[in-house]
């Protein structure tokens, strides 16, 4: 996998292949298309700012080989670099880290063709209406080879099948020749695609397999063309959850779902979602309008009701949230709980058929099971310094607008009062009221009013 290349029409200080496509870095995409095609061990090679491309791979690819190319002085030494690498298979593929597109079925395809031919290297082409920037395919004297567009001539220029930089080589037909790549040409870089004419010149076998649908060859080198490749891509999987899982998506065009999510039959996304990361959604769920899920999991028949935004997050079995509910850090609703409108959850567990249906902030909680708890409750988690717990048992009624100062418990059975502080334990089967006690102060109001024009009198 080449992946060392700079990426200098992203303007960015990110390396090219770490721009997220769908959330998930540009080079996942041809790395997963590898290992779905069932090819072996993989190598990346690396260079600038290959740190963090090294790191990514560990913590995302960790069995591919990383290889470091600190200049790049062209896709041939690119491959001279990994030759250590290579020299143990058979056979080769080189891949683009920063073609996403491509897909496990060519490459499988590919690859099968490369070994029935008994090539000694196969390239994929394609063909393009505008082939300007590419490598020419020029196909002569019953063979085949490449040329850069910089060191093309007139009627090179205009051939229209072009090299997609991806290949297969026989490793003995590859080592004999990749000494001999020079870099005398326009670009002053040692050419990959030289080796195929060398390659043939040896008596070997080289074959260009045309490619069918160009768009897998797509390369990513600026943000319009980010954007182009993630729409191609948004279409497969949310078409390909549509065709085989029965999504029912009246818009699929204003959905957005990362290559890592799961979706379950019997789903209905309305217009305007997007669904990252590992998110999981079970059978028979519904996800509203603008609604954002980072990580979460949405068990089955959940009603994700519209405008709700969960980060590594869970809803369970029939619960249900929103509209306009935020909930994060390993929050969790469990069977039949409710979360409505602007309630906040972070880190804690809404038991079996329990609500916080309005305007509430529950962080550090643990709630049992069939407990209410009122419009504007708040469990005041932070003492400035840490972060404390708050324990509300089983059954509860929790009064409008109770504030739980934080560490406190409260049993099952317990009631608060509304506009309650509650500071220390309640007991099971309690009322808690912390509040001050109401005094009415009788005509109050009338001498308010008359007060000025008396003062005048
Ligand atoms: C290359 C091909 C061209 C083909 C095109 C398809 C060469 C000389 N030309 O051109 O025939 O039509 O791809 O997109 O190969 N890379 C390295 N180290 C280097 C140079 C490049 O790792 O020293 C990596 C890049 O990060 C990139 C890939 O190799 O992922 C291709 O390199 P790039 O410079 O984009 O080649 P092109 O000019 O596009
Ligand atoms: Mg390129």
């Amino acid at each position: 996998m080449l992946a060392a290349g700079k990426g200098t029409r992203m303007r960015s200080r990110t390396p090219k292949v770490l721009h997220l496509m769908l959330e998930e870095p540009i080079l996942y995409y041809p790395l997963k298309a590898a290992r779905d095609a069932g090819f072996g061990d993989v190598a990346a090679v690396v260079g600038c700012s290959g740190e963090a491309v090294e790191s990514w791979l560990k913590d995302n690819f960790p069995d591919a080989a990383v290889i470091w190319q600190h200049e790049q002085r062209g896709t041939g030494h690119a491959a001279k670099l990994a030759q250590q690498w290579w020299s143990g298979y058979g056979n080769v593929v080189v891949l683009a880290g920063d073609a996403p597109l491509i897909t496990p079925e060519t490459l499988k395809r590919f690859a099968q063709k490369h070994i029935e031919d008994g090539n000694d290297c196969s390239f994929l082409s394609f063909m393009l209406d505008d082939p300007t920037g590419y490598g020419r395919v020029i196909r002569e004297k019953g063979g085949v080879r490449v040329v850069e567009q910089k060191d093309a001539g007139e009627e090179e220029l205009k051939v229209r099948e072009v090299n997609s930089g991806m290949y297969i080589f026989r490793t003995d037909a590859l080592a004999a020749v990749i000494d001999d790549l020079s870099c005398s040409n326009a670009q002053g870089e040692y050419y990959l695609p030289d080796a195929l004419a060398l390659i043939a010149a040896h008596g070997g076998r080289v074959a260009a397999v045309l490619a069918e649908d160009p768009r897998e060859f797509l390369g990513i080198n600026d943000q319009i063309q980010l954007a182009e490749a993630s729409r191609v891509m948004r279409d497969r999987i949310v078409l390909s959850f549509m065709k085989n899982a029965g999504l029912h998506c009246m818009d699929p065009s204003s959905v957005w779902i990362g290559p890592k999510v799961k979706i379950g039959g019997d789903v209905t996304i309305h217009p305007s979602v997007q669904l990252w990361g590992e998110t999981v959604v079970e059978d028979g769920a519904f996800i509203g309008s603008f609604t954002v899920l980072r990580n979460a999991i949405i068990k089955e028949n959940a009603n994700i009701k519209g405008s709700v935004r969960l980060n590594d997050s869970t809803v369970g079995p029939r619960a249900s949230a929103g509209p306009f509910a935020f909930m994060r850090e390993h929050a969790e609703l469990l069977e039949n709980a409710h979360m409505g409108r602007f309630v906040e959850i972070k880190k804690s567990l809404v038991g079996k058929d329990s609500k916080v249906p309005h305007l509430s902030y529950i962080g550090d909680t643990e709630i049992g099971e069939d407990t209410n708890i009122g419009a504007g409750t708040i469990t005041c988690n932070y003492d400035g310094v840490k972060k404390n717990k708050t324990k509300i048992g089983s059954r509860c009624f929790i009064g409008s607008d109770t504030m739980f100062v934080a560490p406190v418990e409260v049993g099952d059975d317990v009631s608060t009062a509304a506009g309650s502080v509650i500071t220390s334990r309640v007991p099971d089967g309690a009322l808690g009221v912390g509040r001050a006690k109401q005094t009415n102060i009788e005509g109050w109001s009338a001498r308010r009013r008359k007060k000025p024009s008396e003062g005048k009198a």
